[in-house]
């Protein structure tokens, strides 16, 4: 630690993200990213990028990006934003709403990255506990919260809230910012969208990384009435002008007008889980209703951590949070059908292994 950390910087506990292993024997199902190329457009459309465009700062709004948004979901421009990664808006959010005088709320398991925003801006928070089945319920969150966030269908567990739950909790407290982080909607989930038309209280963020292949371009996007979102440009401008570089926006203009190969590959991931979850079920393994791109899993008769330890040995890499009530559970993100069928029969395995 150098003697220059301010007190801030002495005191962060970071996110720890996903192993990214350089072995890729391993069938990688640990950060939840899409097991399937980008679309054919938007390998045309990078590959025919004019490379002299690159002299130039691009456009600092991401303007074709939230174009092809606003498209894609019948609403205003003026009500997207669009940045580098939904991580990057979540920060600007955090900065832009929310301060040491205010309390926000979320569940105790969500998102890990939530609670490190708090440290990072001073923001005071409360974890609400989810019920013994994983479910949220609003009614235990406090009246006073200056805000409530939660990812819809929620990780790591997959659950999924109706809207309807979502548009009563915003109708019922004008005074409370609603923010739903649907990085996993696409995957049989209902967006909120529809209802930041309605309430100037919801802010809704998501992802190109996850049912649009594009982890590696960072593209994220925010979704909320204009007043929010300017709250999220003046943050943008204060801390960088560019968040999204000029191939990400024409590779994410491109994801967006490729509806045909996204509702493709959308729907083969969510026929593969289906099935591998039926399978696990059958095994007598236990599985959450998921609505996202991954299976939330416990092994009966082993932990966690060694659960997750025997599938790497199997060639198999997947998530265990150590933590609390989930810490025998694993997160496995949904592959190709093809390695999702070993994948079940390892961990058929694994259980039976361990009840020896
Ligand atoms: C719930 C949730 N929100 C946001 C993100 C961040 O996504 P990205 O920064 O790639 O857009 C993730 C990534 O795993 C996530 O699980």
């Amino acid at each position: 630690m150098s003697r220059f950390y301010n007190e801030n910087t002495k005191r962060l506990v970071p996110y720890v993200a996903g192993e990214q292993p350089q072995n890729m024997d391993l069938i990688k199902l640990n950060t939840n990213e899409n097991p399937y190329r980008p679309s054919p457009l938007i390998e045309e459309r990078i590959k025919n990028f004019d490379l002299y465009k690159l002299r130039l700062y691009p456009n600092g709004e991401g303007e074709v990006v939230k174009k092809a948004a606003s498209k894609y979901y019948k609403i205003p421009q003026e009500k997207v934003f669009a940045g580098n990664g939904s991580d990057e808006i979540l920060g600007f959010l955090f900065k832009a709403f929310f301060d040491g005088s205010t309390k926000i709320g979320f569940p105790d398991i969500t998102y890990s990255f939530y609670p490190v925003y708090c440290s990072l801006f001073d923001i005071p928070y409360i974890q609400v506990p989810v019920k013994d089945d994983f479910s949220i319920d609003f009614g235990d969150y406090p009246e006073d919260l200056k805000g409530i966030i939660f990812a819809n269908p929620n990780a790591p567990t997959g659950l999924f809230i109706e809207p309807s739950v979502i548009e009563e909790l915003a109708k019922n407290r004008p005074d409370t910012l609603i923010v739903v982080d649907e990085a996993y909607v696409d995957f049989g989930g209902e967006s909120c969208i529809p209802l930041i038309s309605r309430y100037d209280n919801i802010i809704v963020v998501q992802t190109l990384s996850k049912s649009r292949s594009l982890a590696g371009q960072r593209v994220g996007l925010a979704f909320g009435c204009k007043e929010l979102i300017d709250g999220l440009v003046k943050v943008k401008n204060s801390f960088n002008s560019y968040p999204l570089d000029a191939i990400a926006q024409v590779a994410a203009e491109a994801a967006f007008e490729d509806v045909e190969y996204f509702k493709i590959t959308r729907d083969k991931i969510i026929n593969t889980r289906e099935k591998i979850r039926r399978k696990l079920l059958e095994a007598g393994i236990e599985v959450t209703d998921s609505k996202a791109n991954f299976l939330f899993v416990r092994i009966p008769g082993i932990s966690g951590p060694e659960a997750q330890l025997k599938l790497r040995e199997n060639g198999v890499l997947v998530r265990n949070f150590n933590s609390g009530r989930i810490s025998d559970w694993l997160r496995i993100t949904i592959g190709t059908d093809e390695d999702m069928e070993k994948v079940a029969d390892i961990i058929k395995k694994v259980m039976e292994e361990s009840s020896i």
